[in-house]
């Protein structure tokens, strides 16, 4: 694998060169358009201003230079331009699970003591 410069409507991104434009698009955040993901429907169609990409079989019409991000393969630094601008999403950081046991272990504790406290209580109430 190696490490590439993705350049979309002049925003840089690191890229690869193993996995689909359009899914490392996502990864860094953007929302380019898509349907089908496997080159029928041409909504992922973009212009390749710089670079090379290995394109798989697609069956969407392509005008030249144009390509279909969701079965292209960047083969070194490319420079994509769309005729849209789409959306950013904000990445969430990842997190451990230890931050749902963190939360589960005082809770659990709470209402066994709660539970507790409860059956003492109303086997008291009964004698
Ligand atoms: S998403 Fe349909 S051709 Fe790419």
């Amino acid at each position: 694998m190696s490490r590439i410069t993705i350049t979309v409507n002049g925003q840089s991104l690191v890229g690869n060169t193993h996995q689909p434009l359009l899914e490392q698009l996502e990864q860094a955040g953007m929302q380019p358009e898509f349907q089908c993901r496997n080159g029928v429907c041409g909504a992922c169609r973009c212009r390749l201003d710089k670079g090379q990409v290995t394109q798989e079989d697609a069956m969407a019409y392509l005008a030249a230079g144009e390509i279909l991000t969701c079965s292209s393969v960047p083969k070194d630094d490319v420079s994509l331009a769309f005729d849209y601008q789409f959306s950013f999403i904000a990445k969430k950081p990842r997190t451990s699970d230890s931050g749902s046991a963190a939360l589960f272990l005082p809770a659990y504790v709470c209402f066994s003591l709660f539970s507790t406290e409860l059956l003492l209580n109303l086997i008291n109430w009964q004698i």
